[in-house]
Order: C-alpha cells, then sequence, then structure tokens
C-alpha cells in the first residue's frame, strides 16, 4: 500500500514561509490538495507560484512549514517525495542538441525503465502529446508548444502520482491548450493529483476542483471557482445602440443604469435572471426602443482576479460577455 492511500490528502502545507533575503515571497502558507484532484494555484507574476512548486517538489527549501507530499515529509524524506512526483517547470528543461524521443529516452534511463519498456513508453507518450513525425528532429528546430509538449511528456515517463505543472500551457496555441486539458483530464480520472499554476483564469475554472489566489504571500481566497465567483458582487446586463436617440430613450426608461455616451452602450446591474431580463425588455418595449445588442455578464474568475490581486477591478467593465441573448 503506497502511502498515499492512508493520506487522503496528496499534498499538505501548514505555515509556508520562504523568503529570499528580506522580501516575503511565501508568507505562512496553508495548502490542501486531496488525493486525484486539480489544485490551481493562481496569482501574478512574482506572487510566488514558481517558488511555491519548487519548495512542494523538492528543489528548494522552505524556511519554515510542515509540509507533506504523497504523504512524505518534506523535509525528513525528500527522496521518497522525489519518487511519487513529476514536476514541469515554468521553463523548459528539455536538451535542445538531441531529438524529442533521445530526450525521452534519456528520461526513461533516469527512470531505470528497461531498454524495451523505455522505447515502449516513449513511443506513447511521444504519439499521445502528438509529437511523433517530430520525435526524430533535434528539440532545436521544435516550436514553443511542441517543446511544451515533450516537456509535459517527459514528466510523464516515470509515471508520477502527483504532478505538479508550472504554467503548463504557456504559449500554447488554443488546440493544443485544449489537448492539454484532455491529457490532464485523463491523468487525475487515473488518481493523478495535479497541481497546476496557470496565468490563464479559464484554465483554472476548466480544470481545478480548488483554486487559490496567491497574493502578497499569502492565500487571498481559496474555493471551487463557482465559490470564488460568488465573492464578487454581481452580473449585469449591457445594452448596446448605434442610435444616439434610441440610447438616451433608453437611459431614460430604465433606472439604475451606467452610462457610457461614448460607447451608447448602458450598463444594469441584474443576476441575469430570466425575470430580470424581462423586465428590462418590457420597459424598453413600452417605451418602444430597440438595443442593437443585449448581453448578460456574469463575474468570472478574471473579476475574482482582480480584485483579490489588488489589480484594477471595473465591475463596470466586463471583459467577455457570457452569453448573448440578442
Ligand atoms: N532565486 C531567487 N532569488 C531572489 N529572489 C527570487 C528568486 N527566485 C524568485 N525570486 C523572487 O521571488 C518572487 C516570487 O517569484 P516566483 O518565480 O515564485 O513568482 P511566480 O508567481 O512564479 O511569477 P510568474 O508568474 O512570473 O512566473 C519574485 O519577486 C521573484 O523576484
Ligand atoms: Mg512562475
Amino acid at each position: 500500500m503506497t502511502p498515499t492511500t492512508s493520506h487522503p490528502l496528496a499534498i499538505a502545507a501548514k505555515g509556508l514561509r520562504k523568503a529570499y533575503g528580506d522580501k516575503t515571497v511565501l508568507d505562512g502558507i496553508d495548502l490542501a490538495v486531496p488525493t486525484g484532484t486539480i489544485f490551481s494555484l493562481l496569482g501574478p507574476n512574482g506572487a510566488g507560484k514558481t517558488t511555491a512548486v519548487k519548495i512542494l517538489s523538492t528543489l528548494l527549501t522552505a524556511d519554515a512549514g510542515d509540509l507533506r507530499v504523497g504523504g512524505h515529509d518534506l523535509a525528513a524524506d525528500p527522496q521518497a517525495v522525489r519518487a511519487a512526483i513529476g514536476v514541469t517547470g515554468q521553463f523548459s528543461a528539455v536538451d535542445g542538441l538531441i531529438t524529442g524521443e533521445e530526450n525521452m529516452l534519456l528520461m526513461a534511463d533516469l527512470h531505470h525503465l528497461s531498454r524495451s519498456e523505455g522505447r515502449r513508453t516513449a513511443a506513447e507518450l511521444l504519439d499521445r502529446f502528438e509529437l511523433v513525425e517530430a520525435a526524430k528532429k533535434p528539440v532545436s528546430s521544435y516550436s514553443g508548444g511542441m517543446r511544451r509538449r515533450l516537456d509535459i511528456a517527459m514528466t510523464l515517463v516515470g509515471d508520477p502520482r502527483i504532478l505538479f505543472l508550472d504554467e503548463p500551457t504557456t504559449g500554447l496555441d488554443p488546440r493544443s491548450r485544449h489537448t492539454m486539458w484532455g491529457i490532464i483530464r485523463e491523468l487525475v480520472s487515473g488518481g493523478v493529483t495535479v497541481f497546476l499554476t496557470t496565468q490563464y483564469l479559464e484554465e483554472a475554472d476548466e480544470l481545478a476542483d480548488r483554486i487559490a489566489v496567491l497574493s502578497d504571500g499569502r492565500i487571498a481566497a481559496e474555493g471551487s471557482a463557482d465559490e470564488l465567483k460568488r465573492l464578487i458582487p454581481g452580473g449585469q446586463v449591457r445594452l448596446r445602440f448605434t442610435d444616439p436617440v434610441a440610447y438616451r430613450s433608453a437611459a431614460v426608461a430604465l433606472r439604475e443604469v451606467t452610462r457610457d455616451d461614448e460607447a451608447l452602450s448602458l450598463r444594469i446591474p441584474s443576476d441575469g435572471s430570466q425575470r430580470e431580463l424581462r423586465s428590462i425588455l418590457d420597459r424598453l418595449d413600452s417605451a418602444g426602443i430597440e438595443a442593437d445588442e443585449l448581453t448578460v455578464h456574469t463575474p468570472d474568475l478574471d473579476d475574482v482576479f482582480f480584485a483579490l490581486t489588488g489589480g484594477a477591478h471595473l465591475p463596470n467593465q466586463p471583459n467577455q460577455p457570457k452569453e448573448t441573448v440578442r
């Protein structure tokens, strides 16, 4: 029985602290990642995400904290932790001078796989990451996305049960990103635990069971994507007009609007429910006004992120309408 089985938490950190000189990067954070789930650490540049990944994956020593990974104490038994995990760093660790396949076989050697097993694993992973065609070419000729895929494929050679992925999809095109999400989901359905950092809130929203937002050395908020979104008040309905006369009449007909006279758009705080939409449409109808566009914006992780990490949160300027009603 692996220690993971008797410890439901794959990753547990209490009071994790790290400073570089007099700059405190992690100011005593707590993390708890249940086995077989995806945990996403979000935070602006320099928040300490990579530092946390490096510490939890034994590449860096913490200043303080009770840290357990795969049921093993990081300080007492880093070797056992290393055997349980795989790490894909933020920056590529592949050797550019040799081919993708040679990189994979090198990893297989490091994991003491037999020659035939190494070849089989390498071939399987190269196929899974759509690198078969590129396998015999030197990595220096790969695109950024291909390198990233090779990076992660190499991490999977040892069949790690706990996977640390530091910005795994940065620089990937949308299709490759979706492929990567599929692979991550597949790993998790096979019982793997994934600790993921990302700059893409959509990615955390899409993948993570739980999300923690790191800001100023602390966890500013933690929860499921839905729980985090609930921290941010209110959605809104946005109406756009091309006719300035219709725009002005609508501004009068509807109460509680925020006007944008230049864009000829109005924003109305709303929960986006059918009843509220109907009431807005009724009022427009009875005033004989037709909007050119109506969109409903519900708070998304971007809003949460900006609100929690001290960025300029502009509740009246939705970045992405979630749903176009008409
Ligand atoms: N070896 C080091 N020596 C001194 N300071 C460091 C070192 N490594 C990181 N830092 C500092 O620690 C802070 C956190 O860095 P870290 O790389 O963990 O951030 P991050 O959240 O991963 O950022 P990014 O989103 O840009 O990858 C930054 O202020 C960084 O400058
Ligand atoms: Mg980083």
